[in-house]
C-alpha cells in the first residue's frame, strides 16, 4: 500500500482477527484526497473485504507533523476534501472517468462494519468519506462541511444523498448551499456523528466501540448491515419483508445456535464466524 495510506492492525481482544485502523496520511495537505489517496483507499477496501482477519475498519486522518521553525503548525484534519489542485483544467469527461469507480463507493460497499474517527476538518470529500462509513465518532475539535459551493461545485462523492439520509433534507440544503462548517457539537445534535469526545479520548472511545462490534459474529454483522441498508433503498413494507426474511434465515445459521445456547448457559459465545 502507498505511503499516503497507513494501516495499523489492532488485535481483537479476547478473540481472533484485527481491527484495521486506516489513516489517510498527507498531514501537510490536511489529508486532502488526491488521486494517490483515492487509489490507496480503494486498494485498502479490496484488502479489508478479502482478508477474513479484518473484522472492523476504522478510517481516520494522520495528525499534523511538528511545525517547522518559524511556521505555524497545520491544523488537525480527518480530510479537508478532494485535492483542489487536481481540479485545474479537468473537464466533465475527465471527472466522469475519475469518479466512476471511486473511494467513497468502495468504502460504502464494504460488507464489514466501518467507523470514521474524525479529529479536525472533515470537509467536502472528507465529510463524504465519513458519510460513507457506518458510524462516525468525532473529537470536540472536529468541523464538518461541504464547501464545494464556494468553488462553483457541489458534493460529488455521494454527499448530497448520504447526508440527506443522515441529517435530513433541510439540514443538507443548508450545509450544501451555504458551504458553512458546523462544529462537532452541532454535528452531534443533528445526528451527523454518533459520539463526541475530547481529543485525547478519541482513539480509546473509537477502539472500544470497534472492539464491542468485533466481538460479534461477523456473519450476523454482515446480515445486519445489509438489512439496515435496505431501509435506504426500499419503501417501509418492502424493507420490513427483507428484514423478516433475513431474520428467519439466521435461524439456520450456526451462530444463532451458538449465541442462544451461550446466553442460556451464561457463557461467552464462541462464534463460528469470528
Ligand atoms: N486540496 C488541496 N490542498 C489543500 C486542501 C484541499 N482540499 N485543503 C487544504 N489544503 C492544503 C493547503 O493548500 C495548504 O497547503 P500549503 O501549506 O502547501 O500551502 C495546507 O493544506 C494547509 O492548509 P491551509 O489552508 O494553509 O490551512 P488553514 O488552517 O489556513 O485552513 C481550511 C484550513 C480547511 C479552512 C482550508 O485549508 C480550506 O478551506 N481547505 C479547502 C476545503 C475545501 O474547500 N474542501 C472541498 C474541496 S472540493
Amino acid at each position: 500500500m502507498s505511503d499516503v495510506i497507513k494501516i495499523e492492525k489492532v488485535p481483537v481482544e479476547n478473540g481472533d482477527g484485527i481491527i484495521a485502523l486506516v489513516s489517510i496520511n498527507r498531514p501537510n495537505k490536511l489529508n486532502a484526497l488526491n488521486h494517490e489517496v483515492s487509489s490507496g483507499l480503494k486498494e485498502m477496501c479490496a484488502w479489508a473485504e478479502a482478508d477474513d482477519e479484518v473484522r472492523v475498519i476504522i478510517i481516520t486522518g494522520s495528525p499534523p507533523e511538528d511545525a517547522l521553525e518559524g511556521k505555524r503548525a497545520k491544523p488537525h484534519a480527518f480530510a479537508a476534501g478532494a485535492d483542489i489542485s487536481e481540479f485545474i483544467g479537468k473537464n466533465s469527461e475527465d471527472i466522469r472517468t475519475l469518479f466512476k469507480d471511486n473511494s467513497w463507493e468502495a468504502i460504502w460497499n464494504l460488507s464489514k462494519p466501518t467507523i470514521a474517527m474524525v479529529d479536525g476538518y472533515a470537509l467536502g470529500g472528507g465529510c463524504e468519506i465519513a458519510c460513507s462509513c457506518d458510524i462516525r465518532i468525532a473529537s470536540t475539535r472536529a468541523d464538518f462541511g461541504t464547501p464545494e459551493i464556494k468553488l462553483g461545485l457541489i458534493p460529488g462523492g455521494g454527499g448530497t444523498q448520504r447526508l440527506t439520509h443522515l441529517i435530513g433534507y433541510g439540514r443538507t440544503m443548508e450545509l450544501v448551499m451555504s458551504g458553512e462548517n458546523i462544529d462537532a457539537e452541532e454535528a452531534y445534535k443533528i445526528g451527523l456523528v454518533n459520539r463526541v469526545c475530547p481529543p485525547p479520548e478519541l482513539r480509546s472511545t473509537t477502539l472500544a466501540l470497534a472492539q464491542s462490534i468485533a466481538a460479534k459474529s461477523s456473519h450476523t454483522l454482515k446480515v445486519a448491515k445489509q438489512v439496515i441498508r435496505a431501509a435506504l433503498e426500499n419503501g417501509i413494507s418492502d424493507g420490513i419483508a427483507i428484514e423478516a426474511e433475513a431474520f428467519a434465515n439466521l435461524f439456520d445459521s450456526e451462530d444463532k445456535e451458538i449465541g442462544v445456547k451461550a446466553f442460556l448457559a451464561r457463557e461467552k459465545p464462541e462464534w463460528k464466524h469470528r
